[in-house]
């Protein structure tokens, strides 16, 4: 028999905009995603994987739903991955300007949006999944759509940033569609 009752999945962010994007593709798996106020501490680590992981272990300790976490971060190759996990921090002090400046003179402009997702529940950390998205930092911002990184990131085979896209444009390519996707894919095979 089909099922009709849409599962219900917290997910554990204050940013509004990573919701949006997230309950758009959740939906089409039939779930329901609302946020919690449910934040487990954000460490320092090398990668966003790691990050994510101990932030659903603490929250997985306190609540028996299901729920996922996500953190990402951007990884320009030619600063060695630098901002990744510090993406957060990098944007509030240099910000969007100070990385366009910092790859001013470097003719190698590629960088990757990571983004992890992991999905606990019965107050278990059940299983992580990563997303990839390829492109170029633009010289100089772009599209006033989106948030954080937008406006300088160009996804690979596109001439506009992730500011000058649409959510559902956005959504075919971005590093969280690609993890939220596989996610859900996973759990429909896994119920
Ligand atoms: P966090 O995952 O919320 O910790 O995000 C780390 C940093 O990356 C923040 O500055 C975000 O604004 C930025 N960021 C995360 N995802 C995206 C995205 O899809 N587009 C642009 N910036 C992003």
């Amino acid at each position: 028999m089909q099922e009709l009752t849409s599962k219900k999945i917290s997910l554990a962010t204050k940013n509004m905009d990573k919701y949006e994007e997230m309950r758009n593709i959740l939906e089409d798996y039939n779930l329901d995603l609302r946020v919690v106020d449910l934040k487990g501490t954000e460490i320092q680590a090398f990668s966003v994987l790691s990050v994510a992981e101990h932030s659903a272990k603490e929250i997985a300790s306190k609540t028996d739903d299901a729920f996922i976490v996500e953190d990402s971060g951007i990884y320009v190759n030619s600063l060695y991955g630098f901002p990744g996990p510090y993406s957060a921090f990098v944007y509030k002090t240099i910000g969007l300007g100070g990385i366009v400046r910092l790859l001013k003179n470097r003719e190698d402009k590629t960088a990757e949006f990571h983004s992890a997702l992991v999905y606990g529940d019965k107050g278990k950390v059940v299983k992580s999944f990563i997303g990839i998205c390829e492109g170029t930092i633009s010289t100089d911002l772009q599209g006033e759509l989106g948030f954080g990184y937008d406006p300088i990131f160009i996804p690979k085979g596109k001439k506009k940033t992730f500011a000058e896209m649409e959510l559902n444009e956005k959504n075919q390519i971005s590093h969280r569609s690609k993890a939220a996707r596989i996610f859900a894919e996973w759990l429909e095979n896994n119920k």
